[in-house]
């Protein structure tokens, strides 16, 4: 079933979201859900706190060497841990969560990680490039914080400004 997606300033993007112990129907019909709204908002990650559930849940399908997003290469990550980070990167990130807001963020180029998959399976791996920055922005959502949060003094107050411009022209 497609979602709702939790947008800002909405205060329960702020909120922490906690481990999942089981591994049953009820995360596989979230993780379904999650896929399903995700892929209706043209999205390469969503965290289940977009949506509102407070799990540790998060989902990253990445376009393929053709530039194709196919539901074979769908990563689901649950209660994950980045254990080791090196290096830095730059990159253009958005968010389903802040809507047609674009912007450089940096973070690091490789990652040691591990997660659990839906059955509870305990996964460890490396990443870099785009999946590496996809998980750092998805592990972000479930300690309550957005990509703008990173922005400089001077970018978060033109965007905030901007922002309310938009919420105002939409009501
Ligand atoms: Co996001």
């Amino acid at each position: 079933m497609i979602r709702e997606i939790i947008t800002y300033p909405n205060k329960l993007l702020k909120q922490k979201s906690h481990d999942v112990e089981d591994f049953n129907d009820e995360l596989h019909v979230l993780l379904d859900d999650m896929y399903e709204t995700m892929i209706a908002k043209n999205g390469i990650g969503l965290a289940a706190i977009q949506i509102g559930e407070r799990f540790n849940v998060l989902i990253i399908n990445l376009p393929n060497e053709d530039d194709k997003q196919v539901k074979e290469d769908v990563l689901e990550i649950i209660n994950p841990k980045i254990i080791d980070k090196k290096g830095s990167t730059l990159y253009t990130e958005g968010c389903l969560s802040v809507p047609e807001y674009y912007e450089d963020v940096d973070r690091a180029e490789w990652i040691k990680v591990e997660y659990r998959d839906r059955d509870g399976k305990l996964i460890s791996c490396e990443y870099d490039g785009l999946m590496a920055i996809a998980f750092q922005h998805e592990c972000d959502h479930l300690n309550g914080e957005l990509f703008i949060e990173k922005l400089s003094y001077l970018k978060r107050k033109k965007f905030e400004k901007d922002w309310k411009k938009k919420l105002k022209g939409k009501s």
